[in-house]
């Protein structure tokens, strides 16, 4: 019998640690590319201390969009619009005041779901329970916004964490100057997306998450009325003008006629079809530039979810707080030193130590 030597069996525990080391920093079983993370995130940041949270979340989401499913769309756009203005730091979460405005109050805020407000909170306060306040609001809305998209039919992916809460909120100049408008053609979209570092492949894949959800009709009328886009199908126009019958109408629709509460790629066929509801939709197949990537998802679905986790993780990361800057904000839609249950001292010496 062949004697094995001290040397090989060093060289077997090294190669045997080394394979288990490159396991290990493969997280989770999911077909995930890794864009680079940002120094203070990690996959890993609440594993020891909030080793339930993910599951918090999406096991009350699952009920939440079981009794409506909307609520996953409100939830998606919550996320692009926390991030897209001053970075992802929860500060669209942040109510205002009379004298003092909050982003919520700038017009593309408008439109959000006020409920989306109150389940981000829900979710914050069955957290706190688990895990104390170690948990950022610009975390759960990050997390919130994966899970809509997986629980409603779209890719699964890891959401890198350890996001802090901002300490202000945005002008209603700068939440405007940074959220793109329904009727910005391809180019304003293109030019806005490329100072954030988003190229071209980004932004239509952005987009694409316009397969679930509704707008209002004032967010598109400008196409029908007084004259009717010629680049819109004329019977989806027809349509349209049923629902929408003025041009100042409150009424809502659908934005993915194919599939409007399924997360896939349908947008794209329907902007093959002439058939996308805003011009910043319909205009991505009309621009040379971007026309070829509507087609290449419209064709493969797969191709669509691997770009748009690709996008949605950088996005996720746009000018995040992290270590010990802005706090873990006790309640979302106020910061710790407005809290008035707080100033009574009672938590205090909880907040924002947790993590930093
Ligand atoms: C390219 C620039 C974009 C423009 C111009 C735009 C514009 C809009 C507008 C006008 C609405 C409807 C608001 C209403 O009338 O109720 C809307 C809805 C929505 N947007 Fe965007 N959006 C853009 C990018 C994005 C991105 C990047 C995401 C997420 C990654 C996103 C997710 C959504 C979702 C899910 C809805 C439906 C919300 C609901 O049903 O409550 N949008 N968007």
């Amino acid at each position: 019998m062949a004697l094995v030597s001290t040397n090989s069996l060093t060289s077997l525990l090294f190669i045997t640690s080394s394979l288990l080391l490159l396991l290990g920093s493969f997280h989770g079983t999911k077909a995930q590319s890794t864009p680079p993370i940002v120094n203070g995130l990690s996959w890993t940041f609440y594993d020891s201390s909030c080793p339930k949270l993910e599951s918090i979340v999406r096991k009350r989401l699952q009920k939440v969009f079981k009794d409506d499913v909307g609520q996953a769309a409100g939830l998606l756009r919550l996320h692009f619009h926390d991030c897209f203005v001053q970075g992802c730091d929860g500060s669209v979460l942040l109510d205002g005041s009379a004298g003092k405005p909050s982003e919520q109050q700038a017009i593309p805020n408008l439109t959000l779901r006020l409920e989306s407000f109150k389940i981000i909170n829900d979710l914050r306060s069955r957290v706190q329970k688990e895990c104390g306040t170690v948990v950022s609001c610009s975390d759960i809305t990050a997390l919130a916004a994966r899970d809509a998209v997986y629980l409603t039919g779209g890719p699964e992916y890891d959401v890198p964490l350890g996001r802090r809460d901002g300490l202000n909120f945005a002008t209603a100049n700068a939440t405007i100057a940074n959220l793109i408008p329904p009727f910005a053609n391809a180019s304003t979209i293109l030019t806005s997306l490329a100072t954030k570092n988003f190229d071209a492949t980004d932004a239509v894949a952005l987009s694409g998450a316009h397969t679930i959800g509704r707008g209002h009709c004032t967010s598109f009328t400008a196409r029908l009325y007084p004259n009717q886009d010629t680049t819109m199908d004329k019977t989806f126009a027809n349509n349209l003008k049923g629902v929408c019958p003025t041009k100042d109408s409150n009424n809502t629709t659908i934005m993915d006629i194919r599939s409007p509460n399924k997360f896939d790629n349908k947008y794209y066929v329907d902007l093959m079809n002439r058939q996308g509801l805003f011009t910043s939709d319909q205009d991505l197949y009309t621009d040379g530039r971007t026309r070829g990537i509507v087609t290449s998802f419209a064709v493969n679905q797969s191709l669509f979810f691997e770009k748009f986790v690709d996008a949605m993780i950088k996005m996720g990361q746009l000018n995040v707080l992290t270590g010990t800057r802005g706090e873990i904000r006790a309640n979302c839609s106020v910061r710790n030193s407005d809290n008035s249950f707080l100033s009574t001292g009672v938590e205090m010496g909880q907040i924002g130590l947790a993590q930093s």
